[in-house]
């Protein structure tokens, strides 16, 4: 699949040279990630991260195999939705979001999207034909970084202290106290929980 959109600032204003940082489970929900337990199998072909710049418009594409939506929380049967992890980098600031998709059955349940409220409709990618053969199907996702439309940003993004912790870290970190920096989990606190 394709995903396109524009990052901008509350303003409105291109957020140019932004860095994205792309991350997403594989077709059968399965993270290339020495966290993921999950025994769900891999694809040899998906590498399952990327990095991409905006341009001088703020505008952005990328090119990623259609997430599978994965059971992370077993110990109560709760399934995440199929959706793509996105950071933004710009300037000083860093910013986690998450990309959904339309009509997925698990959104309504999803503890994030609920917390998003009203809100969660700018989370949303929005379909559209590409006329390229190469890609069955494209989504738009325009992203603001701050203001009343925000899109939603994850805990410990942006104004709460998330930094990169080195730019030979390969995949994206979050700073968890004063001082300290680790890689970002793609698990909660137990070993089979995933976010
Ligand atoms: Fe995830």
């Amino acid at each position: 699949m394709e995903v396109t959109g524009t990052v901008r600032t509350e303003s409105g204003a291109p957020v140019r040279g932004g860095l994205l940082e792309i991350w997403n489970a594989n077709h059968f929900g399965r993270y290339r990630h020495i966290e993921d337990h999950s025994g769900l199998q891999l694809d040899d072909n998906f590498f399952g991260m990327g990095r991409v710049l905006t341009d001088d418009d703020g505008n952005y594409r990328f090119w990623t195999i259609s997430p599978g939506a994965y059971l992370a929380r077993p110990d109560i049967g709760r399934w995440r939705p199929k959706h793509i992890h996105i950071s933004v980098s710009g300037g000083s600031s860093r910013l986690v979001t998450q990309m959904y998709f339309p009509d997925e059955p698990n959104n309504a349940t999803d503890p994030m999207a609920i917390l998003m409220g009203d809100g969660f409709k700018h989370n949303v990618g929005k379909p559209y034909g590409t006329p390229d053969q190469n890609v069955d199907e494209g989504f738009r996702f325009d992203i603001v970084v701050g203001g009343r439309n925000a899109t939603f940003l994850n805990e410990g993004s942006g104004s709460k202290g998330s930094r990169y912790c080195s730019t030979l870290e390969p995949t994206p970190c979050i700073k968890i106290r004063s001082g300290g920096c680790a890689r970002r989990s793609l698990h909660g606190p137990a070993s089979n929980i995933r976010v």
